[in-house]
């Protein structure tokens, strides 16, 4: 095994939507340590600041925060050619995403429209946007998407998300098929539950819609889990920095999934 010590990606440059908290921060911090520049971008913009700070903190001038809705094709057009013009973009991570909980029946077409838009458009704009300039630089590079179990299995209260979720790895297979001889590697990761608060807020709703409480709801989710835990956010991100890495580069076109067994269980 090659020793690549802290350094795993040191000289790289790593753009992550979804990025001001979460998975997709998580993976900011853990790019960092291995040398690695990040832009994270998200929509919200208190999030922006608390991150702001923290990634200062944690690699002070290599991480550069920016607000961006991942729905708007102009703004991210816009970012991808400043970032490009501007020593460019090695890894991109798509992994803004919503979560919305309702059986399949009680989905409006509204909601149904804002899942797909923004989890499975939004990163069909930032994958396509960022890659098409990786060609054209004819520079190598890496797109690992966030999807989820959910994007290789079904589950209830879970329509519109698990529909863009299975999108997304169709089109992480498509465009890996396409980009490789390009030297671009696209694969995804599929989270189990994770500890964010995107799951925590699952865990409210859900007790509401059944009439318990949230944290019997986690003790519940636990106890189903293998590893008899949620995912720590630390123990995820790994994945991203392995498929970042040289380490992963005969990784084309998969799905890891990272759920502490909890597919097998
Ligand atoms: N937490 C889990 O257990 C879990 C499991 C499987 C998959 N995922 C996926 O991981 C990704 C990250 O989720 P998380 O758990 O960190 O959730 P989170 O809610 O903590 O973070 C999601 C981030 O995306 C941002 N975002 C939402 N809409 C956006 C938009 N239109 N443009 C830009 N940014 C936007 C939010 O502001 C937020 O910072 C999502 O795609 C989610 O579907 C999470």
């Amino acid at each position: 095994m090659e020793d690549h010590g802290n350094s795993l990606l040191a000289g790289k440059t790593a753009f992550i939507t979804g990025g001001a908290q979460g998975i997709g921060l998580a993976v900011a911090e853990a790019f960092l340590r291995q040398g690695a520049r990040v832009v994270a971008a998200d929509i919200d913009a208190r999030s922006l600041e608390a991150a702001r700070g923290r990634l200062e903190a944690l690699a002070p001038g290599r991480a550069e925060l920016v607000a961006l809705n991942v729905t708007d094709l102009d703004a991210t057009e816009a970012l991808a050619d400043r970032l490009f013009s501007n020593g460019g973009v090695d890894i991109v991570v798509p992994n803004a995403g919503i979560l919305v909980l309702k059986h399949g029946i009680d989905t409006d077409l509204a909601t149904w429209r804002r899942v797909l838009d923004v989890n499975l458009t939004g990163a069909f704009i930032t994958a396509t946007s960022f890659a098409r300039r990786m060609v054209a630089a004819g520079t190598p590079g890496r797109i690992i998407f966030t999807a989820s179990l959910f994007g290789v299995r079904g589950g209830r209260e879970n329509s519109a998300y698990s529909a863009s979720k299975f999108g997304m790895i169709g089109l992480m297979q498509s465009l890996a098929a396409e980009l490789a001889e390009k030297g671009i590697l696209v694969n995804c990761v599929c989270p189990g539950q994770i500890d964010t608060q995107m799951i925590q807020s699952l865990f409210s709703e859900r007790a509401v819609l059944q009439g318990t409480s949230a944290e019997a709801l986690r003790s519940a989710f636990e106890a189903r889990i293998p590893v008899g835990r949620l995912g720590p956010l630390e123990e995820l991100a790994g994945a991203y920095v392995y498929l970042a890495s040289e380490l992963a580069r005969y990784v084309v076109g998969q799905s890891l999934v990272i759920d502490g067994g909890w597919q097998v269980g």
